[in-house]
C-alpha cells in the first residue's frame, strides 16, 4: 500500500465545537439607501472560538453590514443580537464587548504606538498599564512601542489598530479588510496576528477580498453577494469538493475505464496533469483505495480534491460582479 495514502483532509485550525454559545446573531438585518437594500435580510450567526471570514465582491455589503454589527449606523430593518442580548436597546452595555478595526485605524502620528494606547485608554477607562503591555506583546510591537507612529510600516499601523480594538478584552473582534493595502510581509506579519488571536480563544469575524489567506486563517465562511448571504459553512465543508479524490497511479487511463463502468463512478476523469479524479464508493476514500488494489490498481497518492476557494467564490458570485449591477 502506499506510504503516501491520506484520506483524511487535515483539521481546521480552530476547531471550535459547532455546539459553542452563539457570541453574534443577526436577525433578517436588512439596510436600505435610497431605493438599494444594499444588505437583504441577512442571518449570520457567529459562534464563541469562530473565526468567520465574511467574504464577498465590492460593494457586497461587507461594510454596511459591519457598521451596522458596531451601532454605527441603524438598520432598515431587522435585528442583532450580541451576546444574547439585542443592540438596539441594550447598546452601551453590548458595544464595549466588540472591538473593532474598520479600514484603516484612526491614528495619532505625532505619537508613539504606546501612547496612542494610552490615549485610547484613557477615553475609553479602566484600562490598566499592564493590558497596553499584553496588547502590544499580541500584536507584535512591543520593540517599536516608544517610536512615532509616523515611523511605522502599514503593516505595523494595522496592528496597532488591532491592538486598540483589543484594549477592552473584547469577546468579539471585528476587522474590516486588515491586511488591505499590506505587501506580503505584513501580509505574513497580519496571519501570525490572526493565528494567535484563534489560538487564544477569541471570536473574530474578519472581512477580507484575499481569499487565500481567509482559507489559511478562518474556520468558517461567510459570502455575501448583493446583499444577500450566498452561503455560511466551514472553509473545510467548502473547499472539500463534492466527495471527489485526486489518484496518482501509473495506469490511469485503464483504471479510469474500469471505474467509469461502476455505478458510483461515472464522472470520474482524468486532468491535463494525467491526475485521475473520481468519485469514491459510498464517498469513502479508504473504499476507493480497496477497490483500486481489488481491481489491480496501486495508487501512488490517494487524496480528497479540494476545491480553491478563490474558484467557489467566483462560482458563487457570478464571477464576484457584486458592484456592476
Ligand atoms: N452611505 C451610503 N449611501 C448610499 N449608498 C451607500 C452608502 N454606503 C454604502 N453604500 C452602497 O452600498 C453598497 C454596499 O457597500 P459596502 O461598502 O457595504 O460594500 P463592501 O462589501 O464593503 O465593498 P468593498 O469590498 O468595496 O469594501 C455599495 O453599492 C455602496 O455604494
Ligand atoms: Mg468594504
Amino acid at each position: 500500500m502506499s506510504d503516501r495514502l491520506m484520506t483524511e483532509q487535515k483539521m481546521p485550525l480552530n476547531t471550535a465545537a459547532r455546539s459553542a454559545e452563539v457570541v453574534l446573531r443577526t436577525h433578517d438585518l436588512s439596510k436600505r439607501y435610497g431605493q438599494r437594500l444594499v444588505v437583504d435580510t441577512l442571518n449570520l450567526e457567529i459562534r464563541r472560538g469562530d473565526i468567520l471570514g465574511f467574504l464577498g465582491p465590492n460593494g457586497a455589503g461587507k461594510t454596511t453590514t459591519i457598521r451596522m454589527l458596531l451601532g454605527l449606523i441603524t438598520p432598515t430593518m431587522g435585528s442583532i443580537e450580541i451576546l444574547g442580548q439585542d443592540l438596539a436597546t441594550q447598546r452601551a452595555r453590548l458595544l464595549p464587548r466588540v472591538g473593532a478595526l474598520i479600514e484603516t485605524p484612526a491614528l495619532y502620528l505625532y505619537m508613539s504606538g504606546r501612547d496612542n494606547l494610552r490615549a485610547v485608554g484613557t477615553i475609553l477607562g479602566g484600562v490598566p498599564a499592564q493590558r497596553i503591555d499584553e496588547v502590544l506583546e499580541l500584536v507584535d510591537l512591543r520593540h517599536r512601542q516608544r517610536d512615532r507612529v509616523r515611523t511605522y510600516s502599514l503593516g505595523m499601523k494595522q496592528r496597532l489598530g488591532v491592538a486598540i480594538a483589543l484594549l477592552q478584552d473584547p469577546d468579539i473582534l471585528i476587522l474590516d479588510e486588515p491586511a488591505n493595502g499590506l505587501d506580503p510581509a505584513g501580509i505574513v506579519e497580519m496571519r501570525d496576528l490572526m493565528h494567535r488571536l484563534a489560538a487564544s480563544g477569541k471570536t473574530v469575524l474578519i472581512s477580507s477580498h484575499l481569499l487565500s489567506e481567509v482559507q489559511q486563517i478562518c474556520t468558517r465562511v461567510a459570502i455575501i453577494n448583493l446583499g444577500k448571504l450566498v452561503t455560511e459553512t466551514s472553509v473545510e465543508a467548502l473547499t472539500r469538493g463534492q466527495g471527489e479524490y485526486n489518484v496518482q497511479l501509473e495506469q490511469a487511463q485503464e483504471a479510469l475505464t474500469v471505474i467509469r463502468a461502476q455505478s458510483w463512478g461515472h464522472t470520474a476523469r482524468i486532468t491535463s496533469e494525467g491526475t485521475l479524479i473520481t468519485p469514491a464508493p459510498g464517498g469513502r476514500g479508504k473504499d476507493l483505495n480497496l477497490f483500486l488494489v481489488n481491481a489491480g490498481f496501486v495508487p501512488d497518492a490517494l487524496t480528497p480534491a479540494t476545491q480553491d476557494l478563490e474558484q467557489i467564490f467566483l462560482q458563487l458570485t457570478n464571477g464576484g460582479s457584486g458592484d456592476s449591477k
